[in-house]
């Protein structure tokens, strides 16, 4: 099959199916100028960010863990929702759409997308570590660490940290919609962070037609039905942009 007549054939079982399910990760917000943690930019000042995102770091320097926070809020403030945000809200127009994401920087409503679930939080969001009340909080600059008006505690982003576990609600949403899912979309994730490395297979085995969008092939590339190499940016549009449908 050439890649034509595969982009064909994916287009139309979107086209086909009730409602598109979508798993993002890091990958689709770096054409927005977000870093990935695992490609270049993936270093804040000397530290790994992945040494950075762990409940560890947060016990033993919290001030450390949140001007990296703070920094990455910054940068994020920054960015614009890319092509690939903008073609998966405007698919809406033609069919549900469910974006499972890892991301925590909030492109994807920006974008406009609806119904989003953030299975690692949310960067723009903060958590008591000793009552657990949430609050939203946007600040750019703040002094540090925050503390919790209600009980004096410790404030800490409400994102999830590698080595702790997803929301138990979530996570049962995530695990619904991949397992009803006639066609799901993988984009811009590494498929070494777990759970959600194995969402695809879940989904696969439960019957889902599974494409992974990504620059590089990927651990889980074997399990599912096909891999588009290629920008996020440039690829999405491309499946799911239906200028015939909105003509008639
Ligand atoms: N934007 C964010 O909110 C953000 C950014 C970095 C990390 N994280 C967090 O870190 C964890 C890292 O896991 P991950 O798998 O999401 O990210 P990752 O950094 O491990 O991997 C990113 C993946 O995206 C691919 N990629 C890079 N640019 C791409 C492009 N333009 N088009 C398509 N694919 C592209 C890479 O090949 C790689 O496979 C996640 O759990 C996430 O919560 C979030
Ligand atoms: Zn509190």
């Amino acid at each position: 099959m050439t890649d034509r007549d595969l982009i064909r054939n994916i287009r139309k079982r979107i086209m086909d199916s009730k409602k598109l399910v979508v798993l993002t990760g890091a990958g689709i917000s770096a054409e927005s100028g977000v870093p990935t943690f695992r490609g270049e930019g993936g270093l804040w000042r000397s530290y790994r960010a992945t040494d950075l995102a762990t409940p560890q770091a947060f016990s033993k320097n919290p001030v450390l863990v949140w001007e990296f926070y703070l920094w990455r809020r910054r940068l994020i403030s920054k960015c614009k929702p890319n092509p690939a945000h903008l073609a998966l809200a405007g698919f809406e127009s033609y069919k549900p759409v469910l974006v499972i994401t890892q991301n925590i920087d909030g492109l994807h409503q920006k974008a406009g997308s609806r119904n989003v679930l953030e299975i690692h939080g949310s960067i723009w969001r903060v958590r008591c570590v000793k009552c657990g009340r949430l609050r939203d909080d946007d600040r750019l600059e703040m002094d540090l660490p925050p503390v919790c008006s209600l009980c004096g505690g410790l404030e800490r982003p409400d994102v999830v940290w590698f080595g702790e576990s997803l929301d138990e609600g979530i996570l049962k949403g995530a695990l619904d919609a991949l397992m009803s899912a006639e066609v799901l979309l993988i984009v811009g994730t590494s498929g070494v962070v777990e759970p959600a490395a194995s969402f695809g297979r879940f989904a696969a085995s439960h019957g889902a037609y599974v494409v992974e969008v990504n620059l590089e092939r990927t651990p889980q590339s074997p399990y599912y039905a096909c891999t588009i190499l290629g920008r996020a940016g440039e690829v999405l549009p491309e499946l799911l942009t239906f200028e015939e449908i909105s003509q008639k």
